[in-house]
């Protein structure tokens, strides 16, 4: 997962932020793996990881492996994590993503997210500019009541 990350983000994850994020018991996720026969060290190709709080879900985290983008496989952890949110009872699905991430948008409005807002100058680039967050929020029609945790497929 941290390779992915390092692949995927400007400012990855460390080892401490997965080990401490994964130890939640508020977070979960999924996570895609393939058996490839000549490099078999190579198997996670995508993962998701989300919280969920009350009735609040948040996705945490998304990546695919650069090698094995615009195959399905974001769109398809998304969808596995909303399903399963949905079961759990949340009503609303937040995140937020880099303005300039259009990639990343084009899914989440694909798969229903609505803009809720804007956090200006959020995301620090590295050559001194900054990147807005867009924040976004898909109502899935759950009711919270007596939430069990789900199992993290990652
Ligand atoms: C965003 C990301 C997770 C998408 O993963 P993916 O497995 O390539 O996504 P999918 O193949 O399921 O694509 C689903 C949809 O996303 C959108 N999309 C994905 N890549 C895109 C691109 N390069 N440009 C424009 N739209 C894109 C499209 O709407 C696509 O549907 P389509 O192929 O039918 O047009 C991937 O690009 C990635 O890992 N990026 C780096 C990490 C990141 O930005 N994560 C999100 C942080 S909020």
């Amino acid at each position: 997962m941290r390779a992915i990350h390092k692949a995927s983000f400007t400012r990855p994850w460390s080892l401490e932020v997965f080990q401490a994020e994964l130890a939640k018991p508020t977070h979960s996720g999924f996570a895609l793996k393939i058996e490839p026969v000549q490099a078999p060290e190579h198997k996670l190709i995508a993962f998701i990881l989300f919280q969920l709080i009350g009735e609040e879900g948040e996705i945490l985290t998304l990546a695919t492996r650069p090698d094995q983008q615009r195959k399905g496989y974001g769109r398809t952890l998304l969808a596995q994590s909303l399903a399963a949110l949905q079961k759990a009872h949340v009503s609303r699905v937040h995140l937020e993503v880099a303005s300039s991430n259009l990639a990343a948008r084009n899914l989440y409005e694909n798969c229903g997210f609505l803009k809720t807002g804007t956090r200006k100058g959020y995301y620090p680039l590295g050559d001194g500019q900054k990147d807005d967050a867009i924040l976004m929020t898909k109502a899935l029609g759950g009711k919270a009541d007596g939430i069990s945790l789900l199992t993290s497929g990652s």
